[in-house]
């Protein structure tokens, strides 16, 4: 009897497969090809399942994926090549495949972040254009002042340094001579850091002496908002009065329109930066 059921209802079973198969059919045409490893969309931009989602809520987990596309991501097993769109010398491990602007393998700091944002209030993107590609007051700054290089630019560099957001901070010799700059992820302030005013020079080891109101001429130290992208945070004035603290007539200029008679291979008479290289370079220049 048992067995009589059995044999009825996996009649039964295969009769409404096939007939629900022919249904859709019916329906759908073409007929989807059963792929059964990835969902649908996984190779197609701008797709709900798009592999970028999967990588976010995956940990940017790229060797799970060399598993069947192979170590080089040639196709392996599967077939499928992820270099016939990643076509970066270093493939899908590009620097500007997972941040940066996927387009211009110069690009590699956010603009984008890596949830895709682009606007400068995320705190994924905030000025890192303003410091890493359009700098203004001094040259452009290496991610590596910022962030730990943990294993160096290698290329075992993008397993080392993959993890979930936010990223690791970490100040370079430059901008932290003290070693006691800080970045706060409550607020998004830096503080302390030399390039925005944590600097002194003294009196007693200048040739100048005149020029001091002070022992020292010292910066604001001021604490900028990273993602607070409208100016103010980066002022002239600022880092450090103008002229600074300790310097003679100390903050009586604030349209910066004599600094150029003393400090002419930095500034010019309208006040603007000139030479990028002289300025935040950790020393001192005049006449
Ligand atoms: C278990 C093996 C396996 C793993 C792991 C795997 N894939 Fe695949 N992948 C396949 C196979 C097989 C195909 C071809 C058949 C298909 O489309 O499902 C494929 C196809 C693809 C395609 C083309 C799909 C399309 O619709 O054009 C993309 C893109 C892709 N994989 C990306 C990835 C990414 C990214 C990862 C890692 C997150 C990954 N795969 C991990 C086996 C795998
Ligand atoms: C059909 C073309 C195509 C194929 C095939 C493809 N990718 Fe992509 N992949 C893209 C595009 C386009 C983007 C960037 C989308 C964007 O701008 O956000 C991307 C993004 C990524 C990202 C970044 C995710 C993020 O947004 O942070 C990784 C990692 C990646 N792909 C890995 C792979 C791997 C590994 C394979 C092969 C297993 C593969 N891709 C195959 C087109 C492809
Ligand atoms: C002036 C300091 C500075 C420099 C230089 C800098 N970064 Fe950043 N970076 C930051 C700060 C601050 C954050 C935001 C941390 C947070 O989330 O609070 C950040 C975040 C990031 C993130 C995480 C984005 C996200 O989605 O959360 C990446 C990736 C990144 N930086 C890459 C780079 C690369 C690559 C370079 C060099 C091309 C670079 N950065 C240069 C300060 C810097
Ligand atoms: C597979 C995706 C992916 C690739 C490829 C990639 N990154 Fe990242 N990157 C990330 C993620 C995720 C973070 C955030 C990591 C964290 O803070 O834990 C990050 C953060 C960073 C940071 C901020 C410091 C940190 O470690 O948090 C720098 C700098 C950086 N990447 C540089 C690079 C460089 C240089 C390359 C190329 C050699 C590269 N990335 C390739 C995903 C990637
Ligand atoms: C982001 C912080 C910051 C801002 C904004 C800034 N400075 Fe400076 N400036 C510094 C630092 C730090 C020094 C210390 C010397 C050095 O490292 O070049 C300095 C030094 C100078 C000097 C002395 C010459 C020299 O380079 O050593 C002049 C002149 C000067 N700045 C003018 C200006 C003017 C004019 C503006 C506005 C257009 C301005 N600064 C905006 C940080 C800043
Ligand atoms: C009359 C000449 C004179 C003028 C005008 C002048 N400076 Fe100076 N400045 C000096 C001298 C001299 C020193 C001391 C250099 C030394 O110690 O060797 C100095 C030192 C500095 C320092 C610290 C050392 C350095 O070079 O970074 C800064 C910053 C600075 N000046 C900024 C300014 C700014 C900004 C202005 C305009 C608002 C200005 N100065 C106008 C002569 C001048």
């Amino acid at each position: 009897m048992k067995i009589l059921i059995k044999y009825l209802s996996l009649t039964f079973l295969i009769i409404f497969a096939v007939l629900s198969c022919s249904k859709l059919e019916d329906d759908i045409a073409p007929p989807i090809k059963p792929s059964g490893v990835h969902p649908e969309g996984f190779g197609k931009p701008g797709a709900v399942n798009f592999h970028s989602v999967w990588f976010e809520q995956n940990n940017w987990n790229l060797k799970y994926c060399q598993q069947c596309h192979a170590a080089d991501y040639g196709g392996g097993t599967s077939g499928e090549s992820c270099l016939t769109c990643h076509t970066e010398t270093a493939g899908p491990e590009a620097c500007n495949t997972c941040h940066g602007d996927f387009s211009n393998p110069e690009r590699i700091s956010p603009p984008r972040d890596l949830s895709g944002n682009i606007e400068t209030s995320a705190r994924g993107v905030g000025s890192h254009s303003a410091h890493v590609y359009e700098n203004g007051l001094t040259e452009n700054i290496d991610c590596f002042e910022c962030h730990p290089s943990e294993t160096g630019s290698n290329e075992k560099y993008v397993y080392a340094h993959v993890g979930n957001p936010p990223a690791d901070i970490e100040f370079g010799k430059f901008s932290s001579p003290n070693g006691n700059s800080e970045y706060d992820y409550n607020l998004l302030t830096c503080s302390n850091v030399y390039c925005h005013g944590n600097f002194s020079f003294s009196r007693d080891s200048s040739q100048f002496t005149f020029y001091y109101s002070d022992s020292v001429i010292t910066g604001e130290k001021f604490s900028p908002v990273w993602n607070k992208v409208d100016g103010t945070q980066a002022a002239c004035g600022t880092c450090h009065l103008l002229p600074p603290r300790g310097h003679k007539d100390a903050g009586t200029d604030p349209d910066a329109t004599t600094c150029s008679s003393c400090h002419p291979k930095v500034v010019d008479a309208n006040g603007n930066i000139i030479d990028r290289s002289r300025h935040i370079n950790g020393m001192k220049d005049v006449f």
